[in-house]
């Protein structure tokens, strides 16, 4: 995926939460991923963006058995209550991030969370959605293959231009 291509899929993301009719108070972005996401995002649906950081992998870059919580604001429990919140992250894929952080952030009461993906991968699932979450937005749907953010790169000039060769 290229900046522009992630640009336009963010966009699209959008729309697709207005016309869902879904207006949410605040974005919640979840880190590291979701942060990129969740500034672009802001340029279609302007509102507050908190920020949560929670990995999977460590430091070690080795998967740990449960995520690990890397930041949680205390601001954002107090801020979430009575709110719709919507939540951003670059890509949904054993879920396992997604159903621990949406549970944290039911324990604060919001009105109402939707989630926004950029990507959503097709698999079997170790994590599930929370069934208070009525409204989920996938960019894209893939297969279960490893995706190139752009963040992630150290040459951008040759991974934008191998984003532009295969999608
Ligand atoms: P999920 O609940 O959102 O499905 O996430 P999961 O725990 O399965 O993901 C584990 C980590 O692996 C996440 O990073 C996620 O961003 C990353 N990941 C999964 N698939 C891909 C992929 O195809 N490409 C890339 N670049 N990353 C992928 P994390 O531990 O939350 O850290 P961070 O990178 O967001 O800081
Ligand atoms: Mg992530």
């Amino acid at each position: 995926m290229s900046y522009g291509q992630i640009h336009e899929t963010v966009k699209e993301l959008a729309r697709r939460v207005t016309e869902a009719g879904f207006d949410p108070d605040v974005i919640v972005a979840i880190g590291t991923g979701g942060f990129i996401p969740a500034r672009i995002l802001k340029t279609f649906i302007n509102r507050p963006i908190y920020a949560v950081g929670i990995s999977y992998y460590g430091l070690d870059n080795l998967p740990k058995a449960t995520p690990q919580t890397i930041q949680w604001i205390d601001e954002v429990e107090r801020k979430l209550s009575g709110k719709r919140v919507l939540v951003v992250d670059e890509v949904d894929d054993s879920r396992v991030t997604l159903e621990y952080c949406l549970k944290e952030l039911l324990r604060h009461r919001p009105t109402e969370i939707a989630v926004v993906v950029l990507h959503n991968k097709n698999k079997e699932k170790r994590g599930h959605l929370p069934e208070e979450i009525r409204h989920y937005f996938a960019g894209r749907e893939t297969e279960d293959l490893w995706i190139c953010y752009p963040w992630d790169a150290e040459d951008i000039a040759l991974h934008e231009d191998q984003a532009r060769a295969t999608v």
